[in-house]
């Protein structure tokens, strides 16, 4: 159908909950990145990062249900996101999004706009 989202199209829920999950995987074994999350279970960042993005590409919108407006910038503010984390974040990412199973059109659309997210959430400049 013409109203299918790309939230559909990539396979649904499954698919972001595989995407998040191995990206979730890649953090915890980073020594920059496991450090900045503040909780020592990772699962529940892992379910606000997969809502988030379900959301973002046409799915439920059960993030702003749990989360109201997500502020993504205000969000991380506490957090310092300088270069060497933006690129510790994409390279945990790659790893996810290269292990899902998704048409390369699909896979490069998402890699677009996670590159162009995690620029624009940089706080800090060193
Ligand atoms: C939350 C780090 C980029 C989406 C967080 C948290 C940290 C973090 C430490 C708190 C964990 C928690 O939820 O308890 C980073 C770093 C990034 C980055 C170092 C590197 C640039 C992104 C990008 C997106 C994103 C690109 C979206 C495409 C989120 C969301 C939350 C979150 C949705 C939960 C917000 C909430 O509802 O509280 N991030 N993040 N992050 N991040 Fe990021």
């Amino acid at each position: 159908a013409t109203s299918e989202t790309f939230y559909d199209l990539v396979g649904g829920e499954q698919t972001f909950r595989q995407i998040v999950a191995r990206f979730y995987a890649e953090v915890a074994k980073d020594e920059l990145l496991r450090p900045l999350y503040p909780e020592e279970d990772l699962g529940p960042a892992e379910e606000r990062l997969r809502l988030f993005l379900m959301q973002y590409w046409g799915g439920p919108h059960t993030y702003s249900e749990q989360r109201g407006h997500p502020r993504l910038r205000m969000r991380h503010a506490p957090f310092k996101i300088g270069p060497f984390e933006r690129d510790a974040w994409l390279r945990c990412m790659r790893i996810a999004v290269d292990e899902a199973d998704l048409q390369e059109e699909q896979r490069d659309r998402l890699w677009q706009y996670l590159e162009m997210a995690a620029h624009s959430l940089m706080n800090s400049w060193d």
